[in-house]
């Protein structure tokens, strides 16, 4: 069994509340959190998110994965730190250099948060390889970041397959989430790759029934 973070990305903003509460209730394990700051990538959704935060913390308990797609990424890990997020995962290709990383790990870890890295679907896995035991996730972008309802880069199984093979290898027990373009058709893929946490917007936003997609996908 896998676990399913939902990417409120692309949720109807006036019925934001309801649906958040819909989706808690359909039971998602996690609120995945997708920040973009305009400049990382094209669109900028962060005083959306940060209000969608600002409800989640007054109605869920549910833990908030936060996906940074920023190029500030200390300032976005100051301001998003304030809705006590379960994790907070920057991009590697954020880091002017690979001691950048380290540091901005340390600064997470610091404030007692959880820490993910992920990575763009063009940069080599092997990149990140050396952080791996620092953080607490790997997060495999499954598309390229920057929109929600895109079709899976079906090359990116790869890469899952290889972190999960490192990360065997190298006795390396941390989270491995795949995000972007999931579907009940693909998981079950995704999943034998070795992701265990299944971050999912269209799939289940457009479902008519949010649990019985979420249960299907934790089950795929
Ligand atoms: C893309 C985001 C993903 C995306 C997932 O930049 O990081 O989380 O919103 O949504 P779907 O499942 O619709 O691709
Ligand atoms: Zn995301």
């Amino acid at each position: 069994m896998v676990e399913v973070a939902t990417s409120i990305l692309n949720i109807d903003r006036e019925k934001a509340i309801r649906t958040l509460y819909d989706l808690e209730y359909a039971k998602t394990d996690y609120f995945h959190i997708d920040v973009m700051d305009g400049k990382f990538v094209k669109k900028d959704t962060s005083s959306m998110m940060r209000e969608y935060c600002e409800y989640l913390n007054s109605i869920s308990n549910l833990p908030l994965d936060v996906h940074l797609m920023v190029e500030d990424v200390e300032s976005y890990i100051d301001s998003y730190l304030i809705y006590e997020p379960n994790i907070l995962t920057f991009h590697y290709e954020a880091c002017k250099k690979k001691e950048q990383v380290l540091e901005y790990i340390k600064y997470i870890k610091e404030r007692n948060c959880r820490v993910g890295i992920t990575l763009n679907p063009d940069t080599p896995i092997e990149e990140i390889y050396e952080f791996l035991p620092y953080v607490h996730m790997a997060l495999i972008m499954t598309v390229v970041p920057g929109e929600g309802g895109q079709k899976m880069i079906d090359s990116t199984i790869d890469k899952i397959k290889k972190v999960k093979e490192y990360c065997v290898k190298n006795e390396i027990d941390i989270d491995i989430e795949a995000d972007g373009g999931i579907t009940l058709e693909n998981a079950p893929k995704v999943r034998e790759a070795g992701a265990n946490i299944l971050v999912a917007g269209k799939t289940i936003v457009s479902s008519k029934d949010y649990a019985k997609t979420i249960l299907e996908l934790k089950n795929a």
